[in-house]
Formats: structure tokens, sequence, C-alpha cells
């Protein structure tokens, strides 16, 4: 499908990436179709993250992830979930291609700048997580 939902994570923003990043992911093709600056409570933060619980670093990702105020975007394009997850680059980034959004801003496998979604259905799932309807143009 062509939408796909991302997060700016809290040690991006509190880096001063928000824009860097942005202008990354405009240029390469994708329309914000929703965008707001907020904090995950770590409750909140527990439930978008429910399919890693059984994974050794949930405790450490929740609590990551509640640190700081992170960027929620939904955004629009052809192939979005695919093409975008190639934009940001591997989880590791010690492993991310050149060009890639974790390549330039991500400091750790943990603290790696952005989420991508990984299917049309969690996009879908995720995006709802944090919009309503009238939030979406
Ligand atoms: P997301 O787009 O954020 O979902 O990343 P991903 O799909 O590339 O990775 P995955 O879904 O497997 O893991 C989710 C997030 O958990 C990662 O983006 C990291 O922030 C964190 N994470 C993954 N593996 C590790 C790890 O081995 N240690 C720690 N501390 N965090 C990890
Ligand atoms: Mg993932």
């Amino acid at each position: 499908a062509n939408k796909t939902f991302t997060m700016i994570k809290p040690d991006a923003v509190q880096d001063n990436y928000i824009g860097g990043i942005t202008q990354m992911i405009e240029e390469g093709g994708f329309r914000v179709v929703a965008l707001k600056k907020t904090r995950l409570t770590p409750e909140r933060a527990g439930k978008f993250y429910e399919v890693h619980k059984e994974r050794p670093f949930y405790n450490d990702l929740v609590n990551y992830m509640s640190s700081g105020p992170i960027v929620a975007m939904i955004l629009e394009k052809d192939n979005a979930v695919a093409d975008f997850r190639k934009l940001i680059g591997a989880t590791n980034p010690a492993q991310a291609e050149e060009g890639t959004i974790r390549k330039k801003y991500a400091k750790s496998v943990e603290a790696n700048a952005v989420h991508g979604s990984d299917s049309d259905e969690n996009a879908q799932i995720e995006g709802d997580f944090f919009f309503g309807e009238d939030e979406r143009f």
C-alpha cells in the first residue's frame, strides 16, 4: 500500500535532528500526511512495542522510548513500507548503508534515530495509535 508510519526517536529529537531527518524523508519522495511531537508514557511505549515483549531488550527499549519527546508521522508514497525501510537503513547503524537516515543520525542499535513500520498492517495499527482521522491530510 502507500502509507507507512515513522517516529523520530528521543535521541534524535534531543540532538536537534527533527529538521534534518524530515528533510531526508521529503527528499526521499514521501509526503507527510500527519505529524506531531509528543511523549510516550512507559505504559504507552510498552503497548506500542508489545510485539517485542519477550525480547531481552524490551525493558530498555520501553525506558528509552519514553525518555523524552518523539515526533510521530504518517507518510505517503508508492510502496511506502519497503521504500521507507530502505531509506532508514539497518537497525544497527554500524550495518546501515551510506545515504540512509540511520547511517547519518543513529547512535547505537537502540538509539537508532527513527522507527519504520515493518508491514502494511502494522503501518495502519501504528498510525491509528497516534492519530485521529481529523489529523490526516
Ligand atoms: P523499528 O523501526 O524501531 O521497529 O526498528 P527495526 O524494525 O529496525 O528493529 P526491531 O523491530 O527488531 O527492533 C525495534 C527497536 O528495538 C529497534 O529499532 C531498536 O531501537 C531496539 N532494539 C533492537 N534490537 C536491539 C538490541 O539488540 N538491543 C537494544 N538495546 N535495543 C534493540
Ligand atoms: Mg521493527
